[in-house]
């Protein structure tokens, strides 16, 4: 794995009402664009309108389809309609939680806005799906799934495939990188009771690796629910 370092700029709560204050976050994105060295990416940290409403949405996308670098976003409460339902926010941007690979690093999105005003307080909330998630995401990156047990870095003579993007609902398992790039090669995910394991290695020497074959073994059992005999 290799880190190469990278600036990215975190703009948030922009309360857009309407075009006059969109206007002002045109500007922002103008003084952005101009940066030097130009950021690898923008995080807006939530907060894109003031009341959830689509007019409000409708005065701040064109000006977002302006910005001329990746955006990754997160969800504000002010974001949410009606004050718990974040249906518009994620037909705009998609699932409030996911992660994203960016030169060596993993970024972890967690969405910190509750749905619920009966049961939960206001501040500082986690929904236990968001938890949940996260906890997926951190077993992940700490390699203690079943699937790894025993299996070391190891390297392939295989072309690296351009996998991303994933599913939000997936866990990577690993991540394989060439000078060039980073990708996630192996991941599982859990669909209405199944258990799919993936990975887009397999070159033929891949599998006269010992870690490979471990892997493979590992992700069978896994996939049956069963405990891989130890010999
Ligand atoms: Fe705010």
């Amino acid at each position: 794995m290799h880190n190469e370092e990278f600036s990215f700029v975190h703009l948030t709560d922009i309360h857009v009402i309407d075009a006059e204050s969109a206007e002002l976050v045109e500007r922002a994105f103008r003084e952005i664009h101009n940066l030097r060295p130009l950021p690898d990416f923008v995080v807006i940290g939530g907060d894109f309108v003031e009341n959830g409403t689509q007019e409000e949405f409708d005065s701040f996308l064109p000006v977002f389809e302006k910005l001329q670098i990746p955006a990754y976003t997160l969800c504000g409460n002010h974001d949410l309609v009606d004050g718990i339902d974040p249906t518009l926010y994620q037909r705009i941007f998609g699932d409030p939680c996911y992660a994203f690979d960016h030169k060596g690093y993993r970024c972890i999105m967690l969405d910190t806005t509750h749905r619920d005003y009966e049961t939960y307080s206001w501040h500082g909330y986690v929904r236990p799906e968001a938890v949940n998630w996260l906890r997926g995401e951190l077993s992940r990156l700490s390699g203690d799934h079943p699937i790894l047990r025993g299996v070391r870095p190891f390297r392939s003579v295989g072309s690296l495939y351009k996998n991303t993007p994933l599913r939000s609902d997936t866990t990577r398992l690993l991540t394989g990188s060439t000078p060039e790039a980073t990708e996630p090669i192996a991941w599982v995910r859990e669909h209405n009771g199944g258990r799919v394991f993936y990975t887009s290695l397999g070159h033929p020497q891949d599998f006269r690796d010992e870690n490979f074959q471990r892997m493979l073994v590992n992700a069978l059992f896994w996939a049956a629910r069963r405990e891989p005999v130890r010999r």
